[in-house]
């Protein structure tokens, strides 16, 4: 299978959360399937500066309003068509929003810009690369779909996946023309979304198919709790949609090899993992008091992630003597309260505010357990590092941590397959909760050992998952050609 993925972000040349971590990882586990998958991304700064070799393969003179040009160029295995468009992408900084903390007023016009190229693509603008099918991912992508179905030409077939509900593209409905979008398509069943122009609400109605990334989130999303107001859509379209939960890159997660840490370990050496909590503990000035437990958090700071609920648990959590190390960035008014707790609490509450990737892998490390009490969460993917790092996952009972956590009841201890703890409902008492019952479970080492053996033996590759996306592929492929079947 010869196939598109379309995306805004993918790992290691832009990112700006898990999306890219998984656009990322995708091509290189389904050429093990057969599938060969490029990928289309806009040419941010921060992406021409990377790729190696970029050879111009098409010009536009007029991409929604300049020039523009395709480069076909490489990273390492990713095999890469990058949309250098000066007017929409030359721009510093996050690949969203302006140095003024608002959205790029353009955004419409920037993401439709990807989306469109993806759809001509699709309809072969390259002769020598004509894509079966088109993976389009998230918001920004999500007029792909748009564009093939409002063409006369014949094109690809579809996959979407929504990463994240929460982020839907909405856009005024007088931007249908300079979109290029046709009067036809701002319908209910077309773009049409609350009167204006919905990004995400396009990919999940056109597409062929919708996948999310965890089995739980997809089931959550068609309640009207998490639906977002998209609850209806994904109801009706229940028989093309799906829960895929993503594995993560076990190159770059890779406890025994890997280069950021200052002990490399594995389940036969855990012990070696003492000397990162020493130096997870001297980066964030926590007092080296043996027999303390070492909670780590990495994450964006936004509602999601829930850790405003953290802060309501400080008193918890000092009065367990549980030491918080913390990396994250996001919301102004938690990054302050959080600098706040780490100022009244030297030694025992640290936080490192921004976006720190060799410091992400120490805390992976060192830590003894890994917090991530979200609201939603589509998937996912910290506490899959955890386990693979042998961090003991405490995580809310929704999405995909719901779906990749064994919960330490004593049934799962008694079976030995325990991996971590959830709670629910994701209130913070019910947190407050799982932190004294985790500590309790860190005071019974044998279990505590059982439990970080477990998760580093858990398979969080993308093996498992490589396989269910070529076989939707090789099922949606069929169901369009079934002469070819
Ligand atoms: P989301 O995409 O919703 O932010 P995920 O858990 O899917 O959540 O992915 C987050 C990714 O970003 C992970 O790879 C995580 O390690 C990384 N990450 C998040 N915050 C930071 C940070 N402050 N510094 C470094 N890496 C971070
Ligand atoms: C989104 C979700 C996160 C998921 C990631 C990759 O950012 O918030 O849960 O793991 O996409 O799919």
């Amino acid at each position: 299978i010869t196939a598109l993925s379309v995306a805004s972000e993918v790992y290691p040349l832009i990112k700006t959360g898990g999306l890219a971590d998984v656009t990322g990882a995708l091509p290189g586990a389904l050429a093990a399937h057969q599938v060969t998958l490029l990928t289309l991304i806009p040419g941010y700064p921060a992406v021409l500066k990377a790729i190696d070799k970029a050879e111009p393969v098409h010009h536009f003179a007029d991409l929604l309003g300049g020039p523009a040009r395709l480069l076909a160029a490489r990273k390492g295995e990713l095999q890469l068509l990058v949309l250098d468009a000066p007017h929409l992408y030359d721009r510093p900084g996050n690949p969203y929003i302006g140095p003024d903390g608002n959205d790029w007023p353009d955004n419409a016009q920037r993401f439709a810009a990807l989306a469109r190229v993806g759809a001509e693509l699709g309809q072969g603008l390259l002769p020598g690369f004509v894509p079966e099918l088109i993976h389009a991912h998230d918001w920004q992508a999500g007029l792909t779909a748009a564009y093939l179905r409002y063409s006369d030409r014949p094109g690809p077939a579809t996959v979407f996946t929504v990463h994240n509900l929460a982020f839907q593209g909405q856009f005024p409905h007088e931007l249908l023309p300079a979109l290029g979008l046709p009067p036809n398509s701002f319908t209910m069943d077309g773009v049409e979304y609350y009167g204006a122009i919905g990004f995400l609400k396009a990919g999940l109605q056109l597409s062929d198919r919708i996948t999310t990334v965890s089995p739980s989130y997809a089931l959550e999303i068609q309640a009207q709790d998490a639906g977002m107001g998209l609850d209806g859509l994904l109801r009706q379209r229940s028989h093309h949609l799906s829960g895929i939960l993503n594995g993560i890159d076990e190159a770059v997660w890779d406890p025994a090899t890997d280069t950021r840490i200052p002990a490399p370990y594995s389940t036969r050496k855990l012990h070696a993992r003492a000397l990162n909590k020493a130096a997870l503990r001297e980066h964030f000035g926590l007092r080296s008091e043996t027999d303390r437990l070492v909670l780590g958090v990495i994450s964006r700071l936004s509602w999601q992630k829930g850790l405003d609920m953290l802060l309501e648990t400080m008193p918890v959590l000092l009065s367990e003597g549980i030491q918080l190390a913390l990396l994250g960035t996001g919301d102004a008014e938690l990054e302050t309260a959080f600098r706040q707790v780490a100022q009244s609490h030297p030694g025992q509450i640290g936080v490192a505010i921004g976006y720190d990737e060799n410091l992400a892998h120490l805390i992976q490390a060192g830590a003894d357990a890994l917090l991530v009490p979200s609201r939603f969460e589509p998937c996912g993917l910290t506490q899959l590092c955890a386990l693979r790092y042998g961090t003991v996952p405490v995580v809310a009972r929704v999405g995909g941590l719901s779906d990749s956590i064994i919960d330490a009841n004593e049934m799962a201890i008694a079976a030995g397959v325990a991996t971590g703890v959830q709670f629910a409902p994701v209130t913070a008492d019910r947190l407050a909760a799982a932190l004294v019952r985790a500590h309790a479970l860190y005071c019974d080492r044998p279990v505590w050992k059982t439990l970080q053996r477990n998760g580093m033996r858990a398979d969080v590759s993308w093996r498992r998952p490589a396989e269910h996306y070529a076989q939707l592929y090789r099922a949606l492929l069929n169901a369009r050609n079934p002469h070819l079947a």
